[in-house]
């Protein structure tokens, strides 16, 4: 076992993991923060996705051990977040979740594309969710969905 210390949602956490404990692993294990899901394991899916200082980051393709020192942020650490609350709203209002696995990806995707990108075209929407698989809605929701929090966060003069 290692000992790591990082923050997590903004609270300072030290755990003994082994080297081999995906981010992933650790933040719905050890830290009991299950909004990050785990579906392909492999990269390809996107359920897994945190921010590890302030970038997003699938955390089933990290170890734990590489975040000693760093920030993750999960859905969870968001819940008082206004931009994410907007786009919740959105994804609540588009219909774009069914059964809500692939949700905290495309919703940290979603965020992390509007924090840079205010007014995405719908091209700019569909390629930053290229790396996230939803097998329910079909997309267009959640296209729909991000548009519309983006027209929200910026009122029409
Ligand atoms: S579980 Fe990490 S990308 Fe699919
Ligand atoms: S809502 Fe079911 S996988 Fe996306």
């Amino acid at each position: 076992m290692t000992r790591i210390s990082l923050h997590v949602n903004g609270t300072a956490v030290e755990r003994d993991v082994e080297p081999r404990t995906s981010l992933a692993d650790f933040l719905r294990e050890s830290c009991a923060l299950t909004a990050t899901h785990l579906g392909c394991e492999h990269g390809a899916c996107g359920a897994c996705t945190v921010l590890v200082d302030g970038m997003i980051a699938r955390s089933c393709l990290k170890f734990a051990v590489m975040c000693e020192g760093r920030e993750v942020v999960t859905l969870e650490g968001l819940a008082d977040d206004a931009l994410s609350d907007t786009i919740k709203q959105a994804f609540h209002e588009s219909h774009a979740l069914q059964c809500g696995f692939c949700t905290p990806g495309m919703l940290m995707a979603a965020r992390d594309l509007l924090s840079r990108n205010p007014i995405p075209s719908e091209d700019q929407v569909r390629a930053a969710l290229a790396g996230h698989i939803c097998r329910c809605t079909g997309y267009s929701g959640i296209v729909h969905a991000i548009i519309l929090a983006s027209r929200r966060l910026i009122p029409v003069e």
